[in-house]
């Protein structure tokens, strides 16, 4: 593969976020001249101009590649000429499945945002098999969905390891902090999976599975689906309310355990939350979180709602501002422990700079590019997580080049 044109091609790098990958890249990687040799790829071959354009300085030498998801032959020759794909171009349901073809079949790996858990499952029933046989390691929600959970969890069970000499049964993951927005592409692709599931009582059977992205056979276990209702946590002394993207994080975190030859044992637990503040205001906040969660979701179930508000979200190519960007964050602690009623043994907290899902995001999807293309990496090839595929080479990366640290409390 070293003798391939590229060591990574951005495709959709005229997108919300693909621009910001592309200027991480840029800033980290340089463009070319003896460092990474990657390029920037979309559908039109005159925004990417205009992209490279606005990037300035170094990027004019950046490569431009076209290449529009409904055109499979030019999919194969993307994925044919690069070591790896970093995919931004979503709903990745109605646009990527080609491109993951593409890559298995050639041993390209591939590196993506996506959080659509039916389509995941969907890649890996019809790709895995070919990957292994290829070498690609193709891996799905290296953002924030979900590296701070998946890479968080490896983080925390390492270090239960080291000072405990096992694994821990039970991580709990808690958002303490979060400030971020939305973009079109995100709204977008949750309005997708909604509309799938309207329509297909097998995408709703996977998205209700909480073992949903499990090898078959493998897809049992002691977690049970996400919490709708607050809950007081005893470890924290705060209520906690369910956290948004857990229903992704939990089906990926499982996925890393069950790959990894249930390291962390066939009865390990995970769940994720959001962490109310403490004293007398920490019921009414849950309720009223969990309340409006529970209100949008079924909201957003109808068919006829989505409609009517889709006019109204950001709309594709949208997204929060360089200030809004700038000025979000996020710190998460994992909770580690050896039995339900036992103490906590290890607590890690995992922290980002930025906005969580564009600032943050951009540069751990630009990290695990990176780190596919240039790193020693020993897992085999398959339908991954960023745990198997990437695992301690990531976690190095991520607090140099991303402001995503990994620390133990
Ligand atoms: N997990 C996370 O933490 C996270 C965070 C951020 C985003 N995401 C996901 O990332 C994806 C992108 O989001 P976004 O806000 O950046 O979306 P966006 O701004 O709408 O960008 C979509 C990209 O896809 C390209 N595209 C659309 N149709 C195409 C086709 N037929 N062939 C080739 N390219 C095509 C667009 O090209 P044109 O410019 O030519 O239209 C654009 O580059 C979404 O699925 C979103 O859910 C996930």
């Amino acid at each position: 593969m070293n003798d391939r044109e590229f060591d990574v091609i951005l495709w959709g790098a005229t997108g919300f976020t693909g621009r910001l990958v592309a200027a991480h890249l840029l800033e980290r990687y340089g463009a070319g001249a003896g460092g990474l040799r990657w390029a920037l790829a979309g559908r039109s071959e005159q925004k990417l101009a205009e992209v490279r354009d606005a990037l300035g300085g170094a990027a004019a030498a950046l490569p431009l590649v076209i290449a529009d998801a409904a055109d499979q032959s030019l999919l194969d020759v993307l994925a044919s000429r690069t070591r790896v794909i970093c995919s931004t171009v979503g709903p990745y349901a109605r646009y990527g499945s080609g491109l993951v073809a593409a890559c298995a079949h050639h041993g390209t790996h591939y590196c993506d945002l996506t959080g659509e858990v039916h389509w995941m499952r969907r890649m890996i029933d019809t790709h895995h098999e070919r990957a292994r046989e290829t070498g690609a390691r193709i891996v799905h929600t290296c953002g924030f969905d979900s590296i701070p959970s998946d890479l968080g969890t490896l983080f925390v069970q390492r270090e239960m390891q080291r000072a405990h000499g096992a694994a821990a049964t039970i991580v709990k993951f808690r958002a303490r902090e979060m400030r971020g927005g939305f973009s079109g592409g995100t709204v977008a692709s949750m309005l997708e999976m909604f509309e799938e599931a309207d329509r297909d009582p097998e995408v709703r059977a996977v998205l209700a599975d909480p073992y949903g992205l499990n090898p078959q056979g493998q897809r049992q276990g002691l977690d049970g689906p996400e919490r709708t209702l607050p809950s007081f946590d005893a470890d924290l002394g705060a209520w906690v309310t369910p956290f948004v993207m857990a229903a992704i994080n939990t089906r990926v975190v499982r996925r890393s355990n069950a790959l990894l030859g249930h390291a962390w044992g066939h009865d390990f637990r995970y769940d994720e939350g959001m962490v109310m503040p403490f004293g007398p205001w920490g019921f009414p906040l849950a309720a009223g979180v969990s309340a409006g969660s529970a209100a949008v979701s079924t909201a957003a179930s109808f068919g006829a709602v989505r409609r009517l508000l889709t006019p109204l979200l950001p709309q594709p190519g949208q997204g929060p501002s360089e200030q809004a960007r700038r000025n979000g964050l996020f710190v998460i602690d994992l909770l580690a422990k050896s039995a339900a009623d036992g103490p906590v043994a290890i607590r890690a907290t995992v922290r980002g700079e930025g906005d969580p899902g564009y600032a943050s995001t951009s540069r751990m999807l630009g990290e695990a590019a990176a780190c596919l293309a240039l790193d020693d990496l020993d897992s085999p090839g398959g339908v991954l997580t960023p745990a198997v595929a990437m695992g301690d080479a990531l976690l190095a990366r991520l607090p140099v080049h991303a402001g995503v640290t990994f620390e133990v409390a």
